[in-house]
């Protein structure tokens, strides 16, 4: 049977098996996906032994994501623009190829499972990390109005803003109401907010935050104090997924039932 697997570190807590393992009943297909505890020393050879062993595809977690993209022998347009890898397969002759399926994967959760549309709206998003790059080329293929990028340290933002041509502030500059903001920095791992000022509200403001939980997140708590709607980053998790699925299997999984199935997990 087809091997497939999450690598990272910790992993034991992964629930990409569930979903993956969800998504081959669905859809009907023979194959199996494991979890690997990556070695912070040996991730490389992990990988190879992987795909040495018959293995067809993994999934690279925390913190591997810059050394898988290090490590492959081709890379997909939206993995170079993101500079890390979610998504590892192998060719023929043994050559690694590199994807990264966040960006599409938060996208498709945000305008097709939760209809919420990024086209023609003013996004506002907060942090400039990792999770961040990974979701900007996604989101300007969908042609929103504008992009602005928040964060703590502002020269992140700035460079950030500038490889993708969109704009910047730091907290305390930033003004104007926003369509959408997009929460995705890791503040709330410690239950900490990012400085927002409550003016980039409006009437009609939806809020997103990449990070999710079995409580409202401290972002969204902020955010529906302040009148705005808006949902956690489950659905990412699983549309991530569904978009690495969709390259190794060539087949798309029903991605709400299994949020829906999570969710009631938590
Ligand atoms: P990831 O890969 O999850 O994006 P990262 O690259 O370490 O992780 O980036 C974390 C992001 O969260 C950064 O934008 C960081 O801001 P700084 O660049 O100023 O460090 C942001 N962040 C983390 N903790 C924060 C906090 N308590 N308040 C505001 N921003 C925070």
């Amino acid at each position: 049977m087809d091997q497939y697997a999450v690598i990272g570190n910790p992993i034991e807590h992964s629930k990409s098996p569930f979903i993956h393992q969800a998504f081959a009943e669905q859809t009907q297909q023979a194959m199996e996906y494991g979890r690997i505890l990556g070695d912070l020393e040996q991730f490389e050879q992990q990988v190879a032994a992987f795909f040495a062993q018959g293995g067809k595809g993994l999934n690279v977690t925390v913190p591997f994501k810059e050394r898988a993209y290090a490590m492959c022998n081709v890379l997909s347009k939206r993995a170079q623009r993101a500079g890390a890898v979610n998504t590892l397969m192998v060719g023929k002759n043994g050559e690694i190829y590199g994807d990264n399926t966040d960006g599409a994967g938060m996208v498709r959760d945000i305008v097709q499972v939760l209809n919420q549309p990024l086209h023609g709206k003013r996004i506002l998003v907060l942090g400039a990390g990792g999770a961040v790059r990974g979701v900007i080329e996604p989101m300007l293929l969908e042609h929103p109005q504008s992009i602005t990028i928040v964060n703590r340290t502002p020269a992140k933002a700035q460079a950030l803003a500038e490889l993708f041509a969109v704009q910047w502030s730091s907290f305390a500059e930033l003004t104007g109401e926003f369509d959408i903001i997009i929460n995705g920095t890791s503040a709330s791992l410690g239950g900490d907010l990012p400085p927002i000022p409550d003016s980039v509200i409006g009437p009609q403001t939806w809020c997103y935050d990449m990070m999710y939980g079995k409580e409202p997140t401290v972002f969204l708590n902020w955010a529906t104090a302040r009148g705005a709607s808006g949902e956690d980053g489950l659905g990412m998790l699983v549309g991530q997924a569904a978009e690495a699925f969709f390259i190794w299997r060539h087949v798309r999984p029903d991605q709400a039932s299994i949020v829906e199935q999570l969710r009631q997990a938590m």
